[in-house]
């Protein structure tokens, strides 16, 4: 996608051919800065401090985390010391373990002496494997939202309801969430965007924003609590949104708040959609309320907040008063009997059990 009307993914590798670039997330949409990562302890901290954030681009950030420590020693031991390592830097969110154990896989069976290259090869692979899935779910979504307006008068556009940032910025590039969207919106369909700023850390108001901005894509930033009474009055044709981590019975781990807009989606007769890339389904689970890790983050995100002063610089107020304590929960999980579908690259499935072993027959097997 476009920043500044230049092309950019989330994550590249420099043309020294081993240095690794990210968009620092934290910064936006204020500062666009790049940042440059040569170590594993580098790829580490940038998920575990958000510079880089969002269930795909996690995975691919790990990928390439493994590059730079087998750049660094190749053995046996450096890889399951980086996987080690990465492996804790955010509990939620599937993509990461599951690009671990692929990295892992694929490098075992390397010679050490090959081993950067195999690495660097396969990290790509991850990456543009993530754009091809992001278009398909894009062009599933697409179907959908077509049909949507069909059903409306001609010359106004279907209202999409997101939440947090499951766009270009969260994934290698094109977004789940997001991906029907652009695609609508580059096929000259009429789609406008309300977007939840997503409290605490306002990755809908920070980041989803900066995106469509962008993109040139009709939004709206809406306080967190507005989509309910939206809904009520017909504003919301339907509501898409992203996923960390979804069950193989077809439950969505999302960042928290998710939950409470598909219960006002349901209450409303709103469709509520969940677009995936399959590697966010996790087999090995069923029921996510009990099942999945939900990752808990420090209060200051809750009782501070960041923004541009006066002066154009970035700056960190406090918003409660000295002694209260902040809880941040920083994902929900979304029962699979309030969302219409799942909008994977295979298609659109319902979301349940039998609903994913149609699209995924492979996977289903293996997890009985
Ligand atoms: O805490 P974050 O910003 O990493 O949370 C991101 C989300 O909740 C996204 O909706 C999810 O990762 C899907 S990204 C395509």
């Amino acid at each position: 996608m476009k920043v500044n009307g230049v092309e950019y993914r989330t994550i590249w590798v420099d043309d020294d051919g081993w240095r690794v670039k990210i968009i620092d997330q934290t910064r936006l949409p204020h500062e666009f800065n790049v940042i440059t990562l040569t170590t594993a302890d580098d790829a580490a901290r940038a998920i575990s401090t958000m510079m880089v954030r969002g269930a795909p681009l996690i995975g691919a950030t790990t990928a390439y985390g493994i590059c730079l420590a087998m750049r660094h020693d190749a053995s046996d031991t450096a890889l399951d010391q980086a996987y080690k390592l990465l492996k804790h830097t955010r509990p939620t969110a599937v993509n990461l373990q599951w690009a671990l154990n692929a990295m892992r896989q694929a490098l075992n069976k390397v010679e050490e002496t090959h081993r950067v290259d195999a690495a660097y090869a396969f990290a790509a692979k991850i990456c543009s494997a993530d754009i091809a899935t992001n278009q398909a779910i894009g062009r599933h979504g697409f179907e959908l939202l077509r049909k949507i307006a069909s059903n409306k008068p001609a010359g106004t556009p279907v209202n999409i309801l997101t939440h947090c940032n499951a766009g270009w910025l969260a994934t290698v590039d094109w977004g789940t969430a997001t991906a029907p969207i652009y695609t609508a919106h580059n096929a000259g369909s009429l789609v406008h965007v309300w977007v939840d700023e997503t409290r605490p850390r306002n990755q809908g108001a920070a980041l989803t924003a900066f995106e469509f901005n962008q993109q040139g894509i009709p939004h709206t930033v809406i306080a967190d609590n507005l989509g309910g009474h939206l809904m009520q009055h017909g504003e919301v044709d339907l509501c898409i949104v992203g996923t960390d981590r979804t069950t193989a019975q077809g439950d969505v781990a999302n960042k928290i708040g998710t939950y409470l807009k598909a219960l006002a989606a349901k209450d409303n007769g709103v469709p509520f959609y969940v677009a995936l890339p399959s590697s966010t389904i996790d087999w090995s689970i069923g029921d996510g309320l009990n099942e999945i890790p939900i990752e808990q983050r420090a209060s200051d995100e809750v009782t501070h907040i960041t923004g541009r002063n006066e002066e154009g610089k970035l700056t960190t107020v406090q918003l409660t008063p000295d002694g209260s304590d902040a809880a941040n929960y920083a994902f929900d999980v979304t029962p699979a009997r309030l969302i219409s579908g799942l909008i994977t690259e295979r298609g659109i499935s319902e979301a349940s059990a039998s609903g994913l072993a149609a699209l995924f027959p492979e996977h289903a097997k293996l997890s009985r």
